[in-house]
């Protein structure tokens, strides 16, 4: 389901209305893309007792400044590395990756979303929070020609720059399932100010899936 309010509102429907769901926990979040936390992150921070945040750069300071939390670890390392060598599970991983190209094989959550499988609960359910464009911007830049190769075949198309929200949902529907994953709520919000559908904006995905 799409709707078309603020980010700050969706955020706040999805965690009234998941109170209901099955199973979830708000106990340990991980911050997969944590920078300083202050734009999405000190959402759903509060919510968690236990925080691990990673960001390839260090913005531990500012982030434990913004985020205000007694128990949040930041990782200064690539989620990948963090992941990897992790033997914990999260009742949250959010994904607050940027939307384009950022070195090698990573690009936007595409390279992290099968690694992050093990991290979730065994036999419980984890929400999961990402995000995806509608038209994805500079996708025909000369700079981003690696970030649409790999947009593209991680989406199964020849070209990604107009999406909809369906084939959004839809698509990752089946694709948690090949992973092992059901899906039992999705929810898709806008991002900032922008109403989902506004051509340029991102949006949330929020995600709950059940291993
Ligand atoms: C969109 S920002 C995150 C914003 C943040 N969630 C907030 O609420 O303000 C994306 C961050 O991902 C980090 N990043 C990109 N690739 C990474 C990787 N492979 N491992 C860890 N951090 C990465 C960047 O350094 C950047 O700080």
């Amino acid at each position: 389901m799409q709707n078309k309010i603020s980010e700050k509102e969706g955020i706040e429907n999805f965690f009234a209305n998941i109170t209901s769901e099955l199973s979830i926990q708000y106990v340990s979040m991980l911050d997969a893309f944590a920078k300083e936390g202050n734009w999405l992150s000190k959402h759903f921070a509060s919510k968690f007792s236990q925080i691990d945040a990673v960001d390839i750069c260090d913005y531990a300071d500012t982030y434990k400044k913004n985020i205000e939390h007694p128990n949040a670890k930041f990782h200064v390392m690539n989620n990948i590395e963090y992941i990897s060598n992790c033997n914990k599970t999260y009742d949250l991983i959010l994904l607050d990756s940027p939307m384009g190209d950022f070195g090698g094989q990573s690009a936007e959550h595409f390279g992290i979303m099968e690694q992050i499988v093990p991290l979730t609960q065994p036999g419980g359910s984890t929400i999961l929070i990402f995000n995806t464009s509608l038209e994805p911007y500079d996708y025909d830049a000369k700079k981003n020609q690696n970030w649409k190769a790999i947009r593209n075949k991680f989406y199964g198309k020849n070209d990604t720059s107009k999406m909809s929200s369906q084939f959004y949902i839809t698509f990752y529907i089946n694709y948690f399932r090949t992973l092992g994953l059901t899906v039992t709520h999705y929810d898709m919000f806008a991002r900032r100010s922008t109403q989902a559908g506004d051509k340029t904006s991102i949006d949330l995905n929020l995600v709950i899936v059940k291993k």
